[in-house]
């Protein structure tokens, strides 16, 4: 068994490991058997519809509720055991942060901070100021909490994350009451966090945010983890669309179907069609063989297509596969859309 003290070493490769970690409300499984990597270094989005166990995850992880069954380790130590020593180093952005509404965004930030036992209270004001400051809050301050409207709050929230240096940041919908313009900034923000070497958890149900801002994600669905790994390697899970652009779509759709294409769609001056040997509804985005887009076997169909297409006389102006989304990766995961869950 593991002493009280001491028993992890200090570098820790992954920031965040869970094992099965289970949350059951009643007969609800909030959150089943998930387990999830979360590589140091990483912007980690966690990705899944309304009520797919997202805020919960997280609140495991915190050490805020305790698992029905499985283990999560936080930074090399167990949750909830080692709480007090891990959430030190952990900046935590959880659903509705919690503000005294009659005193201002700045006096409320003062306020976290002095519950902090290691923040030197000599600094404090200058911590409190730069915070406000990094997440563009600092014209808003003096206002009281009370009349901050959501993307302020939320705002604030993150501002009290970032009072201290952290070896992790969870934040949990981060641009949640947000308008486009304050998306973009907390956006670069999670990007300059990153570059100084935090590692980011952040979840969303916007996919495209997702695929802006992270190196790594995780899909849910219904408690349940669909698919995770880098951002790159799941979009390439799923193999884009065949384009081919030509004046002569009729004659070039028919060839193309000859050859196995399935799914043409027409129109003046372009053809599409999923590839022959394409498996919709694959298991894991990393496909057999790990990297697949550029496999030399796929290469060869498309060389292959592109040749029927010019011996039959179709004037081929385009040909290439369009780049594949998350989304589409999400598609050919679930078969269905990116839609909230019941
Ligand atoms: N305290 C609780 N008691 C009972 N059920 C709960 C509780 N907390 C969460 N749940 C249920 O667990 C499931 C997952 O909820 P959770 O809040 O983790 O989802 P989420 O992915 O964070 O959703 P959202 O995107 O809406 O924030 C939901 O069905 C929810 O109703
Ligand atoms: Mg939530």
């Amino acid at each position: 068994m593991p002493g009280s003290n001491g028993s992890s070493e200090g570098s820790v490769e992954h920031v965040i490991e869970t094992h099965a970690l289970t949350k059951r409300y009643g007969k609800h499984l909030a959150v089943d058997r998930l387990d999830l990597t979360v590589p140091e270094g990483s912007v980690f989005g966690f990705l899944g519809p309304n009520g797919s166990g997202k805020t919960t995850t997280i609140r495991m992880l915190m050490g805020l509720i305790e698992p029905t069954s499985g283990r999560a380790q936080v930074l090399g130590r167990p949750m909830p055991r080692a709480t007090r020593t891990v959430l030190p180093h952990v900046g935590a952005l959880i659903e509705g942060p919690a503000l005294y509404g009659f005193l201002s965004g700045r006096d409320n930030l003062l306020r976290y901070d002095s519950a902090d036992p290691t923040a030197d209270p000599r600094t404090r004001k200058a911590r409190a100021e730069a915070a406000l400051d990094r997440v563009g809050l600092t014209a808003a301050a003096g206002k009281k909490a009370k009349a901050y409207s959501l993307g302020m709050k939320q705002r604030l929230g993150l501002a009290a994350a970032l009072l201290q240096p952290r070896k992790l940041l969870v934040l949990d919908e981060p641009t949640n009451g947000l308008d486009p313009q304050g998306m973009r900034e907390i956006r670069t923000l999670v990007r300059e966090l990153a570059a100084e070497g935090t590692t980011v958890f952040l979840s969303s149900h916007l996919l495209d945010e997702i695929e802006q801002v992270c190196t790594h994600a995780a899909v849910m669905t219904q408690g349940r983890l669909i698919t995770q790994g880098s951002v790159a390697e799941l979009a390439a899970g799923a193999r884009g669309r065949l384009v081919v652009t030509t004046p002569d779509p009729g004659e070039a759709a028919r060839v193309l179907k000859e050859q196995g294409v399935t799914d043409l769609v027409s129109t003046e001056d372009r053809v599409t069609g999923e590839l022959p040997g394409q498996n919709g509804s694959g298991q894991n985005g990393s496909g057999q063989d790990g990297s697949g887009q550029d496999g030399s076997g796929q290469d060869l169909d498309l060389a292959e297509l592109n040749a029927a297409l010019v011996g039959a006389g179709v004037r081929v102006r385009g040909f290439g596969l369009e780049r594949a989304s998350l989304e589409d990766a999400f598609v050919a995961l679930t078969g269905e859309g990116f839609d909230v869950a019941g």
